[in-house]
């Protein structure tokens, strides 16, 4: 996952273009270079000295603004072209190879990758004109990251909201990740989150995992190339872009949800704390009087350890949550669970494991080999850790070339 360059952002006249003024700040603060162009009427909404302040670079508006031939220079410099938002008259300009301004000359020289961020009025967004010029820019190859729908600055409510700037982000990244020849198109499903197991309307029994270790895994395979169904617990976390997303509460929900899914899946990654008992559920508040204080649990479904049962070609990767002797835990889990890796992280101490940024941990291959991944944010972790599972799954398929394809 690239995280670093320059991108060159185009910047085009709707409302909003102020929304671009913070794309640009978080693209800066996760270590960006931002070279920014506005079409003219964009400067209409917005004034060119926010952008150049954020980005400490000068705004281009029309060719020659700052040097002759500064369209061609600033794109051969550049890794992706950004447009965001990206209205309606741009895309048609951008379909139809118009050159008028520095943005749409910028589009034509540039021979990298190209994302676009539409934003417009409903109506607009669903005109057969629109979809049709999107549909010619897919066509050349240019990535498009669909509008949110919600209540729109002309009042309508509909699809047409400029994604959100974390989303942009997410769709940057996919645009500049190496796919994994392995992975490319291949569907996994993760597992995320806790389990939430109901005791009566009011209270449930649960545990400490956010979901931050599972939607990032979900995360770096969909930049890999994979078709990813995520399915997690309860969490406070946005939906990953580009993921397909399933939202259960209980182990017998992920039970279901995972079981559901796992038809043609290449990989099952089962990262969900799943609690292993549930209470018996009481329709009814338990009042404290009439309650013994004993609760009675029964044993939930072990889903990984079924799945290992029929694996039927599916990669199985469980993870094991230790406070202690991980590693011989972790190829216990390996073996009686029947996985292909086991990932052993230490919970219990601070910078690993659950309500932490960050973990570290040691990947256990069936046929023995450790590979230590060493502390990192959850999400270069992450990576990390689909890259060695792409490679993994490159080796048993005896694929000689290990190369990334682009
Ligand atoms: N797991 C599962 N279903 C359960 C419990 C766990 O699929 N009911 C999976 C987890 O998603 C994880 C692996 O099994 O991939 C190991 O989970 P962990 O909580 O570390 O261990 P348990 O098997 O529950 O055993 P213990 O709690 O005794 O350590």
């Amino acid at each position: 996952m690239k995280q670093s360059g320059q991108i060159l952002l185009g910047v085009s006249g709707g409302i909003a273009a102020y929304k671009a003024a913070e794309l640009a700040r978080l693209l800066v603060k996760n270590g960006w270079s931002v070279i920014p162009s506005m079409t003219r009427t964009a400067t209409e909404f917005m004034g060119t000295l926010t952008l150049a302040s954020i980005t400490e670079h000068e705004v281009h508006i029309d060719v020659g603004d700052h040097s002759p031939m500064d369209h061609i220079r600033t794109v051969r410099s550049s890794d992706l072209l950004l447009v965001a938002p990206a209205t309606a008259h741009t895309i048609a300009k951008f379909a139809h190879g118009q050159a008028d301004d520095f943005l749409s000359a910028a589009y034509l020289a540039h021979k990298g990758p190209s994302l676009i961020c539409p934003s417009m009025n409903t109506a607009m967004w669903h005109h057969p004109a629109t979809q049709r010029n999107l549909s010619m820019l897919r066509d050349d190859g240019v990535l498009i990251c669909p509008p949110d729908s919600g209540e729109l600055a002309c009042g309508e409510w509909g699809d047409g909201r400029l994604a959100e700037a974390e989303t942009i982000l997410e769709y940057v990244a996919y645009s500049l990740s190496p796919k994994h020849p392995t992975l490319q198109g291949k569907k996994v499903v993760v597992s995320a989150g806790p389990t939430c197991e109901d005791l009566d309307p009011v209270r449930f029994l649960s545990n400490r995992s956010t979901g931050l270790m599972g939607f990032a895994i979900a995360r770096a395979l969909w930049c890999a190339g994979a078709e990813v169904v995520l399915v997690s617990g309860p969490t406070h976390l946005r939906v990953p872009a580009g993921v397909q997303m399933v939202k259960v509460r209980s182990a017998a929900e992920m039970a279901e949800a995972v079981h559901g899914h796992r038809n043609g899946a290449a990989s099952v990654i089962m990262n969900a704390a799943v609690a292993d008992y549930r209470p018996a559920y009481h329709p009814h508040k338990l009042k404290k009087d009439s309650f013994n204080g004993v609760l009675a649990l029964n044993r939930t479904e072990d889903i990984l350890a079924t799945l290992g049962k029929d694996k039927n070609g599916c990669l199985l990767i469980g993870f094991a949550a230790e406070t202690e002797d991980g590693i011989v835990n972790g190829r216990k889990k390996l073996i009686h669970k029947n996985c292909d890796g086991v990932v052993v992280n230490r919970v219990g101490i601070a910078g690993q494991g659950f309500e932490s940024d960050t973990n570290q941990g040691t990947l256990i291959w069936r046929d023995g080999r450790e590979i230590p991944l060493p502390m990192a944010s959850k999400q270069d972790f992450a990576n990390l850790l689909v890259t060695e599972i792409g490679d993994f799954m490159h080796d048993l398929a005896g694929i000689p070339n290990r190369d990334m394809a682009q």
